[in-house]
């Protein structure tokens, strides 16, 4: 059943207060749930968000032959001798993220075959990149109406030297991944290096894999075969995303609010961010306090680049649009990473903010603007959020669609949101009928 967010704003008046949590990262979680193909024995996740990608991966893994059992937030895989190596389509489809099996499950099992993972509003979401390495590492990709075939060469995948157009999230961890049961040495050159990919190569280090240049742009990666668990589990980081978001909505919204069980050290970028625009930051060893009593109203403005990390995340750049609506000047945003991800802005000038599109990688925020509540369509995730943020600080009630998208990524938000003192409900559409 489709549902929506309810939320009545608090027209610019900053009253949340208390404590919000941060859950574990969604796009740490992603690899992870890639990398049980490569141990030898059952892979434990622990701290894992209950996100609709881990549903998605436990319906695919049965599709597969992957056993998945769970006890509360720890998912333990168990990956037979023997897999149907066939991503089903309608899974794979919906779930970007499930090109991250293609590598590990062609390193193991000797083929894959797949599906476009898709497209998306936030633009093409090619995977040449992908398919250039499985050729590079020997092996034979066949193209049928968007479906793929790929077979490794006999003996299996061989080391190779692959260097990264671009820097991609997901291609450096699927390659990471499949290198480790390749013939032979493998470097990736270009590697993108998000505090995500490192967590694994570490925790996959310590499992006895030989890695060479983690946290670097040049991994080298020695293939030696299936790994042994050697800790018992893969403990998911926090979300430093959803810690980002959370940190946006204290600044613009907060009287005294806590973002608890982050990690400050991932969140430089938005922390120099909001302190440049004059946001009261206290900074602990898991948590990051923001107290408005100390604020200079309105904030400054910023401009935004967004960067491959450690630069500014572009999963951050649509809440901070939202807190560049609210703070005195012209901030230039620029959207290096994806060609798609600006659409949602008109949407906010609906609600009153003054944002200029000038081409579709920039926009140009003219702030302080009041907000007023209004009937949104949550695009994709991040964007659902910031409407969420932009509801929050409007004056009225906005309705938000689509709370899939923001499910997506966060794990019942309006519950954690509610927790701090954000009026927000959801309500499935049935219901919504009569109120709209
Ligand atoms: N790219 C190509 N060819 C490829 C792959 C990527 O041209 O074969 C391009 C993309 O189009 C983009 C750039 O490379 O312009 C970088 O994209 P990347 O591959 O790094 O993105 P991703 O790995 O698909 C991950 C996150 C995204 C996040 C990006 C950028 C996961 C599961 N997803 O995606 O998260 O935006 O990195 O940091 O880790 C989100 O959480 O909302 C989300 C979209």
């Amino acid at each position: 059943m489709t549902s929506s967010f309810i939320v009545s704003g608090l027209g610019g008046r900053k009253l949340l207060s208390g404590t919000i949590r941060v859950n574990g990262s969604k796009n740490a979680l992603a690899p992870a749930l890639a990398a049980p193909f490569i141990f030898r024995e059952p892979l434990s996740l622990a701290h894992t968000p209950l996100l609709e990608d881990l549903r998605r991966t436990e319906e695919l893994f049965a599709a597969l032959g992957v056993e998945t059992t769970a006890q509360e937030r720890t998912y333990t895989f168990t990956v037979p001798k023997i897999i149907n190596p066939v991503l089903p389509e309608d899974i794979a489809k919906r779930m970007r993220a499930s090109i991250l099996f293609t590598g590990p499950i062609l390193a193991r099992f000797g083929s894959v075959s797949f599906p476009h993972p898709g497209g998306c509003v936030i633009g093409e979401r090619p995977i040449d990149i992908f398919l250039d390495g499985y050729r590079a590492m020997g092996a034979s990709v066949k193209v049928n109406k968007r479906h793929y075939y790929i077979s490794a060469p006999k003996g299996g995948l061989r080391g190779a030297m692959i260097y990264f157009r671009v820097q991609s999230v997901t291609a450096t961890e699927t390659f990471a991944l499949a290198a480790l049961l390749a013939r032979g040495t493998t470097i990736l050159k270009n590697a993108a290096v998000e505090p995500e990919i490192t967590a694994l190569l570490r925790f996959l280090e310590a499992s006895g894999a030989r890695i060479e240049g983690i946290g670097t742009h040049t991994l080298v990666i020695r293939g030696g075969g299936l790994l042994a668990c050697k800790a018992p589990r893969y403990e998911i980081m926090p979300d430093r995303i959803e810690a980002g978001c959370f940190l946006i909505l204290a600044a613009l919204a907060g009287r005294d609010v806590t973002i608890a069980g982050c990690e400050p050290s991932h969140l430089d970028s938005i922390i120099a961010f909001l302190s440049d625009a004059g946001v009261p930051l206290s900074i602990g060893k898991r948590n990051i306090v923001i107290s408005a009593k100390k604020s200079r109203v309105p904030y400054r403005s910023v401009n935004i680049k967004t960067h491959e990390y450690p630069g500014f995340p572009t999963d951050l750049q649509a809440p901070a649009v939202v807190f560049l609506t609210q703070a005195a000047g012209d901030a230039a945003v620029f959207e290096t990473i994806f060609e798609g991800r600006l659409n949602y802005v008109h949407e906010l000038n609906r609600m009153g903010a003054s944002i200029r599109m000038m081409d579709p990688h920039r926009v140009l925020v003219k702030g302080p603007t009041k907000l007023v509540g209004k009937t949104l369509e949550s695009p994709d995730l991040r964007a659902g959020l910031a409407y969420i943020i932009a509801g929050i600080i409007a004056n009225g009630r906005s309705v938000i669609h689509n709370a899939y998208h923001v499910d997506r990524g966060y794990e019942q938000v309006e519950e954690r949101l509610r927790g701090i003192g954000a009026n927000i409900v959801r309500m499935d559409d049935v219901g919504m009928a009569e109120t709209r």
